[in-house]
């Protein structure tokens, strides 16, 4: 008789790209939130007190004066954009390479978006190719963080300064960073933090939050947010606005999990500080990765830049390794917004070009174990040796 002992090896589960499951613990958060709403004598279900008390916490905890708490990341963007005075006809310095909102909104307010370079390193904003663009028109500038390093605000700020434009800083990806001490999203007059479901702060619904420490832009987004309504005199519309307003759902249950939102966002840097340290050798061999260190990183998306980009992606994928590319075209060469692309020499954009050709997103996210982030780095590594 002979026995059969079959020794296997326990297959390597896949490692996703993103996981916006919900935990055990938030999903009993939404569940009790849910029923307290819904069961709470008020019966306000929009723009109530949960509201207002999330908004006073995002402002303390960004360290602004004021918050104001949108339906979405997009709107609160064009909003901020109107509150800043952003008119018709006016020109917006947005980034070349970024989500389609940065150039949508500024059109969706009748302004134009003129589509400035981007640092072929960090892929945000160039400050100089900026200014080379203001014009006479130029009203306002928007830089917006992107994949771990934020865009220069220092810069940024100054070239707003020289130029007398405002400054709205998209932070839609980067709520909770910090560059020097100071929050993103509070660098310009306003700033704005996105809650959709992957964002770092993210959420099972869609929303938003403006912040600033002017009272005027606070107070204008509050109307427009609400079709143009004070807030006290109903059905009084002073201005055209929108219907950008938060639930009372989903703001209890981001009140319920405020103070994890800091131990949520460290787990997220430490995933990309093991990236960071296991890649910076591999810079000699063409793998550019952010650098290590905490300052002014925000962890929304992990990206690492190589002219080998879809080699490395089809390399993780046969070892079951999930992997982005987020803009594989600049913002504008897309169709949608190819008549605002300039033309000559101001229509080149090779910091855009370089970013959309040779970045690809790892994995980052709270499903990730320490074993998944060292295999990703393992299969990068020898990819590259
Ligand atoms: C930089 C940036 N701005 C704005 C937005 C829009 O945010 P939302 O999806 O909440 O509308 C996004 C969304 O990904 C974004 O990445």
């Amino acid at each position: 008789m002979t026995t059969e002992t079959t020794s296997r090896t326990p297959a390597l589960a896949d490692v996703p790209y993103a996981d916006a499951r919900l935990g055990e613990r938030d999903r009993e958060l939404l569940r009790a939130t849910l029923h307290e709403v819904g069961t709470d004598p008020e019966q306000k279900f929009i723009l109530g007190r949960r509201t207002a008390a999330l908004e006073q916490a995002l402002a303390e905890q960004a360290g602004a004066r004021h918050a104001v708490a949108c339906g979405s990341g997009t709107l609160a963007l064009a909003l901020a954009l109107r509150a800043v005075g952003v008119v018709a006809g006016d020109e917006v310095i947005v980034p070349a390479f970024g989500a389609e909102p940065l150039a949508a909104t500024v059109l969706s307010i009748g302004a134009v978006p003129v589509f400035a370079d981007v640092d072929p390193l960090t892929m945000t904003i160039d400050p100089v190719d900026a200014e080379s663009r203001v014009t006479e028109v130029t009203r306002a500038v928007v830089p917006a963080h992107l994949f771990t390093t934020m865009a220069d605000m220092p810069a940024i700020r100054a070239l707003a300064r020289r130029h007398g434009l405002a400054v709205v800083e998209d932070a839609a990806v980067a709520q909770g960073a910090k560059l020097a001490g100071q929050a993103a999203g509070t660098w310009g007059d306003a700033g704005l933090y996105s809650f959709f479901p992957v964002k770092p702060f993210g959420m099972p619904g869609e929303g938003a939050v403006v912040v600033t420490d002017k009272p005027e832009i606070s107070d204008a987004v509050r109307q427009l947010r609400n079709h143009g309504q004070d807030g006290v005199h109903r059905f009084v519309h002073h201005e055209i606005g929108v219907n950008s307003r938060f639930d009372e759902v989903l703001a209890g249950y981001q009140l319920g999990r405020l103070d994890r939102a800091g131990e949520m966002l460290a787990r997220r840097a430490e995933i990309a500080e093991l990236y960071s340290t296991r890649f910076a050798p591999l810079r000699q061999r063409g793998l550019l990765a952010p650098a290590t260190g905490a300052d002014g990183q925000c962890h929304y998306v992990y990206a690492v830049q190589t002219i080998c980009r879809d080699a490395l992606a089809a390399h993780l994928a046969a070892q079951g390794i999930g992997s982005r590319v987020y803009y594989p075209v600049p913002l504008p060469r897309l169709p949608a917004f190819a008549a605002y692309a300039g033309e000559s020499s101001n229509g080149r954009r090779p910091g855009a070009e370089l970013a959309a050709a040779r970045h690809l997103a790892l994995p980052l996210h709270l499903g990730l174990t320490d074993r998944d982030a060292e295999r990703t780095a393992d299969a990068v590594s020898a990819f590259f040796s």
